[in-house]
């Protein structure tokens, strides 16, 4: 079962997950992460930056989960610029080891195996970041998507072309289709950590941590793997009916077990 931590706000969230972070470069300077975009991680990345201060980042990896296909390379919300203002220049980390899936059509047939080549010739993801659409989607694998599935092209649906309108100037500007880690590339790294914030994210959080293994709710997925922590606000908690479990469990978790 995930473990699920109830955090007071966002920042004490980030605050966590950041701990975590560093305490993994530390014992390994060349760990291998996996990145998020969206509004949800950035909490983390913000948390990371005084933690990482005077420590080596230079040879710490990163693959994140998903870009859009098409989208110019030099656009501002294409995920691989997302990724390099967020989390590389801030952090400090080399952007020849920061990976994003490519986007480009001219190459995007085969893509998702390039993608899938390099993440398994690193070693595989160590911790994985993940946020949660409000459809339940993770990384971009829409309701529907197959539990086995690896990195590939996939239709945004209409919800998640609305949600991230805000990153563009109109809904029609964001793209049709986008390229991401699947749900069974996902469920290969060895931690996975999901946040979310803000009543909005309720119903997908329940979905995910306590509803039926379902593709419909794509997040669920996370039920599969042996090594999950949600990390969420009370907000984002609301809908889950163990609640009060989750928190005493928190409360008396041995100091040895780490996150
Ligand atoms: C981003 C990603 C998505 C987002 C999700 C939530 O790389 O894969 O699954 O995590 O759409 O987005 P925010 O955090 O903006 O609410």
């Amino acid at each position: 079962m995930a473990e699920v931590i109830i955090v007071p706000d966002a920042a004490a969230a980030g605050a966590l997950v950041a701990d975590e972070i560093a305490s993994l470069i530390a014992a390994d300077p060349e760990v291998v992460l996996g990145l998020a975009t969206g509004s949800t991680p950035l909490p983390v990345y913000e948390a990371l930056r005084p933690r990482l201060e005077g420590v080596d980042v230079s040879k710490v990896r990163g693959f994140a989960l998903d870009e859009y296909v098409g989208i110019d390379p030099e656009h501002p919300e294409s995920y691989r610029n997302v990724i390099r203002r967020e989390v590389v220049e801030p952090l400090g980390l080399d952007p020849a080891r920061i990976n994003t899936p490519n986007g480009a059509l001219e190459t995007i047939q085969h893509a998702g195996d390039d993608y899938e080549k390099a993440i398994a010739a690193a070693g595989g993801v160590e911790l994985q970041i993940l946020g949660i659409g409000t459809d339940g989607h993770i990384g971009f694998n829409e309701p529907g998507s197959s539990f086995a599935s690896s990195t590939r092209v996939k239709t945004l649906t209409e919800q998640t072309k609305k949600d991230n309108a805000r990153f563009f100037d109109s809904v029609d500007q964001v793209p049709t289709h986008c390229i991401t880690q699947g749900l069974g590339t996902i469920l290969r790294a060895r931690h996975l950590v999901l946040l979310a914030f803000g009543e909005g994210k309720a119903d997908a959080v329940a979905g995910a941590v306590e509803g039926p293994v379902s593709a419909s709710l794509p997040g669920s997925a996370i039920q599969l793997h042996p090594r999950v922590s949600v990390v969420v606000d009370e907000a984002a908690a609301s809908r889950l009916r163990r609640a009060d479990y989750y928190r005493y469990a928190w409360d008396n978790k041995p100091d040895w077990q780490g996150l």
